[in-house]
């Protein structure tokens, strides 16, 4: 039988250089589209997975990540003075009141994979996910991409990889797979490599930020030295983890922006502006005028 996956790891303790002066005093998963953080999206999709736990690894600069999700009293007491009673709502219910929120302090920045070993004191011996907040997935009226991973992994009962099919001259963003077809959308992973250039990439079917691992990756990560770009990677465990159980790549259904580059920050801020409920029509027209 498959165990719950419970617990969704947030790594949040990257620099965010790419958008820098914007995230010099800021984390990058604390940018806004539209009106909310992108944090926010990941927790909102984490929790409709039916994930209890949020746990975020953060690094220096990293106090808004807290202060986002915690109550704030002052800013409540006043928007209910004011009779502001649709943004109270927007800031109260953040997080629903089953969910809980915990932080682990990554105190160097030495990788994804690094970062991830962090959340093990508070994951222990069950499986998980790993959710990239700076990868924006829209899967339109579904319940999100974490979600139809959550139903695979139920099925399958192996670590599974969130992937989709990437522009064949970026597979150096990615960690790119090489897989066996299983089913439709579904494949068995025969290979990983991070960031290969297009050449040498086994397929152009690259990792997007959603992840659900056994516990075992902990003991690969243990024994994963500094790889790409000198930081101990994720990839690199996974790609050790898979020669001794399954591991799958699944198709997620959903469009997915790459919201730590400026220009699919750009587009996502457009889609969702676009289909933001008070602001859409105003928006829509505004484009159209402009041509
Ligand atoms: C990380 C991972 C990479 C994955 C990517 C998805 O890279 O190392 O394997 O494909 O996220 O966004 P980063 O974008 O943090 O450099």
């Amino acid at each position: 039988m498959a165990k719950r996956i419970r617990k969704a790891v947030f790594p949040v303790a990257g620099l965010g250089t790419r958008f820098l002066p914007a995230t010099k005093a800021n984390p990058k998963e604390m940018l806004p589209v539209v009106d909310k953080p992108l944090i926010q999206y990941a927790a909102e999709e984490a929790v409709r997975a039916g994930i209890e736990t949020l746990i975020f690894v953060n690094g220096r600069n990293k106090r808004s990540i807290p202060d986002h999700f915690d109550k704030a009293y002052e800013l409540e007491t006043e928007l209910e003075q004011q009779g502001k009673l649709d943004r109270l709502e927007a800031v109260r219910n953040i997080i629903p009141p089953h969910v809980a929120c915990i932080y682990i302090r990554q105190s160097e920045a030495l990788g994804l994979g690094h970062a991830v070993m962090c959340a093990e004191p508070v994951v222990g011996d069950e499986p998980f996910a790993v959710i990239l907040a700076d990868d924006l997935i829209d899967d339109g009226e579904g319940n999100g991409c974490l979600a139809q991973m959550v139903a695979r992994y139920d099925e399958q009962v192996a670590s599974i990889l969130g992937v989709q099919r990437v522009p064949e001259a970026h597979t150096d963003r990615y960690g790119v797979v090489d897989v066996d077809p299983l089913a439709e959308r579904l494949g068995r992973l025969k290979g990983i490599v991070e960031k290969p250039q297009p050449a040498d990439a086994p397929s152009n079917l690259g990792v997007v930020g959603r992840y659900i691992l056994n516990s075992s990756i902990f003991n690969k990560l243990r024994q994963t030295r500094p790889g790409a770009g000198g930081e101990i990677q994720l990839t690199d465990a996974i790609d050790a983890l898979r020669q001794d159980e399954p591991v799958l790549a699944y198709e997620f259904e959903g469009t997915r922006y790459d919201c730590g580059d400026k220009l699919g920050y750009l587009q996502a801020t457009i889609e969702y502006g676009l289909k933001h409920p008070e602001l859409g029509p105003a928006f829509s027209a505004y484009l159209q005028a402009r041509g």
